[in-house]
């Protein structure tokens, strides 16, 4: 690791901001440093690109203008505004967050990174940047773009996989944040390490800060930032069975807790609970399919496969293979099931998860409106 002395650290600081003021990009969010918008836009840059976030994120601002009606949200929209962005944990804990607000803190949001950092769902990054960009606190916000910039600047060799990781960067990266403008300071890297200072083409032939960058200087940009490879998701299989009643779908809600909690999807059978023997056929699989169902919930059903090609769904630390089946009903009582038949319109405005989208799509259905 490199440290670049004061005269180094005010070059940086001008070329940074220059450079943001002229180019830094024009985002829905940046209009105004309401703590609010900063925040929802955070919590959702967090997983997804800025250009897929836009339109839901002015959504949720026409849905939830405020801290209030984001507290008051029933469940449903909550997750409905959440949809096709994935970890649905993370709109529920704004949901908590946004509750306790009201009623711990008058409606009124703690101003240091320290303060924020108690709310629940806003962890050391996000409390770095409402800190910074609504309260002008000059505090860094270390996520993925921090560590790959600033890995690269100053040649950080410390793992971003390990958690210890993040102190030397913060401590590296508050020497160097200017006091009064440290809120435009973290977004610009923000827009450097998605433009010129990407994981794996960076263009830093044409960077505002390339003489600042210590690794390409070197001609090892690419080996930063030093990161240990996580373990794979784990594979698991089910058997998604697609019935009609009449122009209703048979669905089931997940349960309230573990992975998309709540949210509404087909039957999905794990392959393993079908028991099937190690040589069982094609056939032997369709008749343990009905079998379940007649066990489980009580329900006579025929099936037949639907696609040859499974649907591939990959979550943090699963990866789903989704064999599809459709389904057709001998009966229609549900007592035994649960869950319920759902019309085509109610389909856009239950929760619905991305993989049960994908699944919808091999059927010709597709849920946007
Ligand atoms: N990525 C994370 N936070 C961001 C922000 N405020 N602007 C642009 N990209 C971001």
């Amino acid at each position: 690791m490199i440290e670049w002395n004061a005269a180094t650290i005010k070059d940086f600081q001008t070329t940074l901001l220059n450079w943001y003021d002229q180019e830094g990009r024009d985002l829905p969010w940046r209009r105004d440093h309401d703590p609010y918008h900063v925040w929802v836009s955070e919590i959702m840059l967090q997983q997804t690109q800025v250009q897929t976030v836009i339109p839901y994120y002015e959504r949720f601002m026409d849905w939830f203008p405020t801290v209030a009606d984001l507290a008051a949200a029933p469940e449903e929209r909550l997750l409905k505004a959440w949809e096709g962005l994935g970890y649905y944990s993370r709109v529920r804990n704004m949901q908590r967050c946004a509750r306790q607000l009201l009623a711990d803190y008058d409606g009124q949001w703690p101003e240091t990174a320290a303060g924020l950092a108690e709310l629940t769902g806003i962890g050391p990054y996000t409390a770095g940047a409402i800190a910074s960009i609504a309260f002008n606190q000059p505090v860094p916000a270390v996520d993925g773009n921090a560590y790959r910039v600033f890995s690269r600047l100053l040649k950080i060799d410390a793992d971003v996989a390990k958690p210890q990781t993040r102190k030397i960067f913060e401590r590296a990266i508050a020497r160097i944040m200017p006091t009064d403008r440290p809120g435009d300071f973290n977004q610009a890297i923000m827009d450097l390490g998605s433009s010129y200072m990407t994981a794996r083409q960076p263009d830093t032939a044409h960077s505002p800060v390339k003489r600042f960058n210590q690794a390409y200087l070197d001609g090892d940009e690419l080996a930063y930032p030093v990161k240990t490879k996580k373990p794979r998701p784990k594979p698991v299989a089910y058997v998604a069975v697609l019935a009609r009643m009449g122009t209703d779908w048979l669905m089931t809600q997940r349960p309230s807790n573990g992975m998309l909690a709540n949210l509404w999807t087909v039957p999905l059978i794990p392959v393993a609970d079908l028991e099937l023997a190690d040589d069982a056929t094609a056939a032997d699989q369709l008749a343990a399919v009905t079998a379940y169902f007649k066990r489980e919930y009580r329900l006579k059903l025929t099936v037949q496969p639907l696609d040859v090609r499974p649907v591939t769904h990959t979550f943090t630390h699963q990866k789903w293979t989704i064999q599809l089946l459709t389904g057709q009903l001998v009966t229609s009582d549900l007592a035994y099931f649960a869950g319920r038949r759902i019309s085509e319109s109610e389909l856009t405005r239950l929760p619905i998860p991305k993989v049960q989208e994908k699944i919808f799509a091999r059927a010709g259905v597709s849920l946007k409106d």
